[in-house]
């Protein structure tokens, strides 16, 4: 299969995963989404009445706490490949009474944006979803005023370890084929090549950092309720109706011994990465 074939698919496999978790996906058990969104909003401290870009804005997360620092003169447009998810942030500013929030069934490869555009562009955990990440980069620093700021965060290597590590290894029994090399958030390495990324598309006064976002879970099957509503989902459906409770049994049964008193850590280590447009 060609690369432009093969990313097609990727991308419709990353489509219809958010397309089915969108109805659960704003959960308790998963609230590290809006603790990262405050904490890159803090990060980016866009100022009032700019434009700002939320590339994979998912169910506003981000798009929401940006919307209420810009105030009534900004305006935030939210992109994202998945209709059910936009509908969830459609859904999410209405109730936060917003209405400078647009939002657009959009690719983050290919930006329906005139050049120089945004004062801020950002993006969180969505990055590691797209096949080419330096071309993505560019893209959004196209769109990018001179002087402009674009900032993403992704998964630090320790992110939901140890529970992660054993959910993949016990995944292959189950029938499911995992594909060779790192795949999602792994795709990302370190601080340095969130750097080096940036670097590469051209931005300067680079920043980074890594923060903690985790926080006990009550127990196991708030773990599970993350599986099934976010991205890993895709990995059950692989596997036979019929053995999913097996596996969820042999999965759980090894994560509930990681309990203490406090109930189930999970760690969130989390990169933020800032770089500004040259120029402006
Ligand atoms: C883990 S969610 C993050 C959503 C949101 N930024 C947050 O922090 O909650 C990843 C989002 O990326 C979106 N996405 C994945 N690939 C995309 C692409 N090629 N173009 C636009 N959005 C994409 C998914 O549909 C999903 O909503």
């Amino acid at each position: 299969m060609s690369a432009a074939a093969n990313a097609k698919q990727h991308k419709q496999a990353v489509r219809e995963v958010f397309e089915r978790v969108a109805a659960g996906y704003d959960n308790p058990s998963t609230r590290f989404f809006p603790f990262c969104a405050d904490r890159l909003t803090d990060f980016v401290r866009p100022r009032p009445g700019s434009r700002v870009l939320d590339v994979a804005t998912g169910s506003g997360a981000v798009a929401v706490p940006l919307a209420q620092a810009i105030g009534a003169q900004g305006r935030v447009h939210g992109i994202d490949i998945s209709p059910a998810m936009l509908a969830r942030a459609e859904a999410n500013a209405r109730k936060m009474g917003l209405d400078t929030i647009d939002l657009h069934e959009m690719d983050a490869e290919r930006l329906d944006f005139k050049a120089n555009y945004f004062h801020y562009v950002v993006c969180s955990y969505g990055l590691f979803f797209l096949p080419d990440m330096q071309a993505a980069l560019n893209e959004w620093t196209r769109v990018l005023r001179p002087g402009g700021t674009l900032a993403f965060t992704c998964f630090e290597e320790s992110a939901f370890q140890p529970m992660l590590e054993h959910f993949l290894q016990t995944l292959p029994a189950f029938g499911v084929s995992l594909p060779p090399g790192p795949v999602g958030s792994q795709r990302i390495t370190s601080l340095h090549h969130c750097r080096e990324m940036l670097e590469a598309a051209g931005l300067e006064r680079i920043q980074t950092q890594v923060v903690q976002l985790g926080y006990h879970l009550g127990d196991e099957s708030q773990w599970w309720e993350i599986i099934a509503n976010t991205a890993m989902q895709a990995l059950l459906q692989q596997v036979e109706p019929s053995r999913l409770d097996e596996l969820r049994r042999s999965h759980l049964d090894y994560v509930a011994s990681l309990k203490t008193a406090d109930g189930l850590w999970m760690d969130v280590q989390t990169r933020f990465a800032l770089g500004v447009k040259p120029g402006g």
